[in-house]
């Protein structure tokens, strides 16, 4: 269990805010998506100058299918364009990049896409970086259930950390910390199942904005806080 004033090893991000952002400045959506894209690098950087081991952002949620079509085609291009543009620098910075959520939905190109960023990435340790697509934390405790019975694992030997092996995280420890930007509160679907003890941090900050210094703050937020993951504090007096 990490003591007060650890750092966070898992950090998970909801990255809200690039509709706003853009209309800020009289642009369409898809140019805050985009200075979204570079916000992502930099934060990347920024957690391996802080040791942290492993970076989950959400970039496709389940429910984003509902927004205008043009813009699902708009996300789904820019992830792909990103995808060519940053492979070989996140290759360098020592980024293992992993895709959590269902692939069943998305083109053959971006599957495809995926696949090699996550095979030409594999045997880098610097930071792992979970990007959730077309990623539900409904959908994932759902699939864990299928897979779990599918595997024949009988009820009565279904346990917690069981059906955790079947979760679309399971490599990673659960986040420590959540920071959601944007100015909205709330989680969204995001790592519902995994955010059971996350410390949660709201930031008004738009996503394209979020730097170093948004990233130090909640960090530093995280660290004054007092985790007891449900028990009590070492020196509170224990009932008899
Ligand atoms: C939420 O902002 C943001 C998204 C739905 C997309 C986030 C995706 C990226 C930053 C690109 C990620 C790229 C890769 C390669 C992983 P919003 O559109 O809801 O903003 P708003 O609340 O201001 O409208």
């Amino acid at each position: 269990m990490p003591d007060k004033g650890a750092k966070p090893r898992h950090i998970a991000i909801v990255m809200d805010g690039n509709g706003r952002w853009a209309k800020k400045r009289f642009l369409p959506r898809f140019f805050g998506h985009k200075a979204g894209v570079d916000s992502l690098v930099r934060v990347v950087q920024a957690c391996i100058d802080r040791n942290v081991e492993q970076l989950t952002v959400f970039a496709f949620s389940s429910e984003n299918w509902k927004r205008p079509s043009d813009e699902v085609s708009g996300l789904m291009g820019l992830v792909l364009a990103a995808v060519s543009k940053y492979l070989a620098r996140m290759g360098a910075m020592g980024v293992q990049i992993r895709i959590v959520g269902d692939r069943d939905a998305v083109s053959d190109k971006l599957r495809k896409a995926w696949n090699e960023a996550e095979r030409v990435t594999a045997h880098n340790h610097k930071l792992v970086l979970n990007v959730a697509f077309n990623y539900g934390g409904r959908w994932d405790i759902v699939q864990a259930c299928r897979k779990a019975i599918a595997a024949g694992v009988p009820a009565e030997s279904l346990t917690e950390s069981r059906l955790n092996e079947f979760m679309a995280m399971s490599h990673a420890p659960d986040p420590d910390l959540f920071i959601r930007t944007g100015g909205e509160v709330r989680i969204s679907n995001f790592l519902l199942w995994q955010a059971a003890y996350t410390e949660f941090v709201f930031s008004d900050c738009l996503w394209p904005d979020f730097g170093e210094k948004e990233l130090d703050a909640a960090i530093a937020a995280y660290r004054e806080r007092d985790r007891r993951f449900g028990g009590v504090k070492a020196e509170e007096p224990q009932p008899c």
